[in-house]
């Protein structure tokens, strides 16, 4: 995927490539991109009347499915820092969905008033010493009883696939962060947490705000 970066390796960096980023991630899903991103949104557990923030919303898919979910009294907020993403976004989502441009670690999001935090395969984008302030954020902007979800890329098992993948797409992707993210949840104060999958792509964490 097009980086501003690849000073750290687990480090993607904010996207600016808006049209690049859309065709890279439709031909990844292979045709599966609505069928995993709603799955995403029925792990979050989210519903109809929901308040929801998206975090590193990029283009925009998974606030536009959980919007489904959430509809008809339900909001999603997206937030991502790069302002060619949150254009595309903002032009492709109903009137349920907002967006505002800022870092995970830093949210402009009051505190307990959100239902739902969902991420996916931005977390690995945050820089490495500002994903324990992310997390953090993210759990004082949800409610008590809250849920949070953070799925980011799960590089496949196979050396060989794995470093033909990083050679295409950047080092960021051959880490696997899934405890990295459990680690800083944990820490974060969340209780329930629990690490899955979803195919093909990805590894998910989801946790309670106490
Ligand atoms: C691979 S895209 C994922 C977009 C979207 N969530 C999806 O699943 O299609 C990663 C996004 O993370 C954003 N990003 C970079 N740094 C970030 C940060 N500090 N906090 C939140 N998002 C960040 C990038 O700009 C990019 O839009």
């Amino acid at each position: 995927m097009p980086h501003s970066s690849d000073r750290h390796r687990t480090h993607g960096g904010v996207i600016h490539h808006a049209r690049g980023y859309e065709i890279v991630s439709m031909l990844a899903f292979g045709g599966f991109r609505r069928h995993t991103y709603d799955a995403l949104v029925r792990a979050s557990g989210a519903e109809p009347g929901d308040r929801v923030i998206d975090i590193g919303c990029g283009t925009g898919y998974l606030t536009r499915r959980a919007a489904v979910a959430v509809t008809p009294t339900g909001t999603v907020t997206g937030v991502d820092p790069s302002p060619q993403m949150l254009a595309v976004a903002r032009r492709l989502a109903p009137p349920t969905c907002t967006f505002t441009e800022a870092g995970g670690e830093r949210l402009p999001v009051a505190d307990g008033t959100a239902h739902r935090v969902v991420s996916c395969l931005a977390f690995h984008h945050i820089p490495p010493e500002l994903r324990v302030d992310a997390v953090r954020e993210m759990h004082r902007v949800l409610r008590p009883g809250g849920r949070l979800l953070v799925a980011d890329f799960r590089p496949p098992r196979a050396r060989l696939a794995q470093h033909l993948l990083g050679a295409v797409t950047g080092p960021a992707m051959r880490y696997d962060g899934s405890d990295e993210v459990r680690a800083a949840v944990a820490a974060a104060g969340f209780r329930d947490v629990t690490t899955g999958r979803q195919r093909p792509l990805l590894f998910v964490v989801t946790a309670t705000r106490p």
